[in-house]
């Protein structure tokens, strides 16, 4: 059936420190690589062969995923020399695809979580004879987003860059981050050099004349690009609220995996999971956040919303809420992190030194 191409390739900036170590795909949701979800969705669609399109952090793809075969995928990897951009990513990996021109290919971006029916995404491309099918989603606040309109059939009428005022608006429909395109068609995408397949090379189809397709699926969606939005859909996913045949476990308020030790008397909520050899002491809140594979909570910490590194400590009654903590970080006892500190790996925060309230009740 259907090949796809993954793009992988980003150096997830909004993210950072989560991805000084971990290119974004890989850092860990729910308790595997986010990517890893996105493919058994892929599988389970009926994809057979996908083409990763790698660039930063390369080198760590294919030794944890290897052939694909354990899920029940072909797996082949594409690494640009320089990035390429997305619309770049797509020709250049699309060097190992094997559908004919007329053919669909599937693109999905790399960070987005979504329950999108993807067979349906692929229905509509081929019963409308587009270019390119697009997943459109709609959003309460579409300022941040690239809008999207359609007409009464579905036809992209523009593109339109992030809108400024309240005029600007005419849609709550956003691209989605997953397209089918006719293989011919990304054959037209410059080679060599960078393109955004947003910014350029949708735009340009559109103004030469190209049929481009939008499908709105209101199912669950989410770009994981910021901290904030990967603890939501980490959590979400463990909540079962992301649909994903991935989660090593069954879904519920919490995920513990095997090897991870957690204190009878500590408390998970909210869709929290703790990764491998992490442990979790006595007398530890802990709600929707994601403590990633041999960090250590100390007793009586309260932990809300917040991601915590790998190998990364926190300390004796230390509050976190929102907040970010870099693979190999020390966040001694008594402190106070709020929403959108991010604390870089390896640093080390001293006992009491950082609040956002009086230290004395
Ligand atoms: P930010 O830097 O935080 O914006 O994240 P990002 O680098 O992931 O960029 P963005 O969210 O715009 O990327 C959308 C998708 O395209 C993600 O899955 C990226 O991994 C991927 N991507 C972005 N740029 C490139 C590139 O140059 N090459 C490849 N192969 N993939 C890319």
């Amino acid at each position: 059936m259907t090949e796809a191409i993954l793009l992988v390739g980003g150096k997830g900036t909004r993210l950072r420190p989560v991805t000084v170590n971990t290119p974004k795909p890989m850092v860990r949701a729910a308790g595997v690589p986010f990517l890893t979800h996105q493919l058994a969705r892929a599988a389970a669609a009926g994809v057979e062969h996908v083409v990763l399109a790698t660039s930063y952090l390369a080198e760590v793809f294919e030794p944890h995923f290897g052939d694909g075969s354990a899920l029940g995928l072909h797996l082949e990897y594409v690494t640009e020399r320089e990035p390429l951009g997305t619309g770049g990513a797509i020709r250049n990996a699309a060097t190992r695809l094997r559908s004919g021109a007329d053919e669909p290919v599937l693109v999905f971006n790399g960070d987005i979580l979504t329950g999108l029916d993807i067979r349906a995404l692929v229905r509509t491309h081929a019963a409308g004879g587009a270019d390119v099918s697009l997943h459109l989603t709609r959003v309460a606040d579409p300022r941040a987003y690239g809008l999207v309109p359609t007409d009464a059939t579905g036809r992209v009428t523009a593109f339109l860059e992030k809108p400024q005022t309240p005029e600007e608006i005419v849609t709550d429909q956003i691209n989605a981050g997953c397209y089918v395109f006719r293989r011919s068609v990304i054959d037209t995408i410059p080679a060599g050099r960078p393109v955004s397949v947003e910014r350029e090379t949708f735009p340009d189809l559109l103004a030469a004349g190209a049929h481009l397709q939008g499908m709105v699926d209101s199912t669950y969606w989410l770009d994981l690009g910021t901290p904030e939005a990967f603890v939501r859909g980490s959590a979400d996913l463990v909540l079962g609220r992301a649909p994903s045949p991935a989660v090593p476990g069954r879904c519920g308020d919490r995920l513990v995996l095997p090897s991870a030790v957690v204190a009878a008397d500590a408390k998970l909520t909210g869709g929290t999971v703790v990764g491998e050899g992490a442990r979790v002491a006595g007398g530890a809140r802990i709600s929707g956040s994601t403590i990633l594979p041999g960090a250590v909570v100390r007793p009586g910490a309260v932990i809300t919303d917040s991601l915590v590194g790998a190998r990364a400590h926190v300390g004796e009654r230390t509050v976190l809420t929102g907040a970010v903590i870099g693979d190999g970080a020390f966040v001694g006892p008594d402190n106070e992190l709020r929403a959108g500190t991010r604390i870089w790996c390896d640093a080390r925060i001293p006992a009491g030194a950082v609040r956002f309230s009086s230290d004395v009740a």
